[in-house]
């Protein structure tokens, strides 16, 4: 396959990586070689067999009504048919990560950009910048779901106005993707469950935010989460974990031009603390956290 247009290097949540072509592009689907095809449906029966007692019922409800399985990449216009019929969401395709403007505005009218190039075999376990596998079967499932499809609508809106407050305000919002869309927990009648799509599309950070004694996991609080710094090195040292998606939806439905305001005098709290006006559902061990700068 071609190498995705690079034009510039930009800091990003991900670390300094480069950002491409901002346009979309149609997804190559005749030009997948078949190792493409066969690192697709490698990860897919990976996760497919290890998520029925780790990830939320609503993202492998999405799984199922998708009919994703491991007959090779996924068609987007088949997904999109039922996407659009089910929340009014499409996918487009893309290079790569977007500037944040053009991020949100994809967002805010109901279109979630996926990258369209796939991994390499050696690249399984680890990759820096996200990838079809993570994009897709990360992200996707959950936009059948209305109410989360409609907090990423939200989200996406509210982007473009953190954007012209500013950078402080952005970093506050980006914590608040960081923590939910990409790192959330959910409590259910079975116990905790993933719902973030950086944990579901990988298979050590999905077994380690559930079974590992090392992380912190605690209740969800929009300040709190706003304020936290994170980690782009290594797994998550504290996890925030909502009751449902009607919470996070209610939770981040008023103006936060207030919450910047006041964040922006706020001492920013440290991806390993545990706050006393925490509700801990378990203080980590902390055992293997490495140390140094966070996010
Ligand atoms: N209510 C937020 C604001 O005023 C917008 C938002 C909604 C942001 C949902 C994130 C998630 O900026
Ligand atoms: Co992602």
């Amino acid at each position: 396959m071609d190498t995705p247009r690079r034009v510039e290097h930009q800091q990003t949540d991900r670390g300094y990586v480069p950002v491409y072509a901002t346009g979309t592009v149609e997804q190559p689907w005749a030009a997948y070689s078949k190792t493409d095809h066969e690192v697709w449906d490698t990860l897919y029966r990976r996760q497919r067999e290890l998520l029925p007692s780790y990830a939320c019922q609503e993202f492998l409800d999405g799984l199922e009504r998708f009919g994703m399985g491991d007959g090779g990449i996924p068609r987007f216009d088949d997904l999109n048919e039922v996407l659009g019929e089910a929340t009014g969401w499409q996918i487009v395709a893309v290079e790569g990560l977007l500037p944040d403007e053009v991020f949100f505005d994809h967002l805010a009218h109901r279109r979630f950009p996926v990258s369209w190039w796939i991994r390499k075999p050696d690249q399984l376990d680890y990759l820096t910048e996200p990838d079809l596998f993570h994009d897709l079967f990360g992200h996707v499932p959950l936009l059948l779901n209305p109410v989360f499809a409609d907090y990423m609508q939200a989200y996406g809106k509210g982007g473009m106005k953190a954007h012209a407050i500013g950078p402080e305000a952005l970093m506050n919002l980006t914590r608040l993707y960081w923590y939910t869309v990409e790192f959330g927990l959910i409590r259910t009648a079975q116990g905790l469950r993933i719902y973030g799509a950086g944990i579901v599309s990988s298979k050590g950070e999905s077994i380690y935010a559930i079974d590992s004694a090392a992380p912190n996991r605690v209740g969800f609080d929009l300040r709190r989460v706003m304020n936290t710094r994170y980690r782009i090195d290594s797994y998550q040292q504290t996890y925030f974990v909502i009751d449902d998606f009607g919470q996070l939806f209610d939770a981040t439905g008023p103006d936060f031009t207030p919450i910047y305001a006041e964040l922006a005098n706020a001492v920013p709290t440290g991806a390993a603390t545990v706050l006393a006006t925490d509700d801990v559902f378990q203080e980590g061990t902390r055992e293997g956290f490495v140390g140094g700068d966070d996010n």
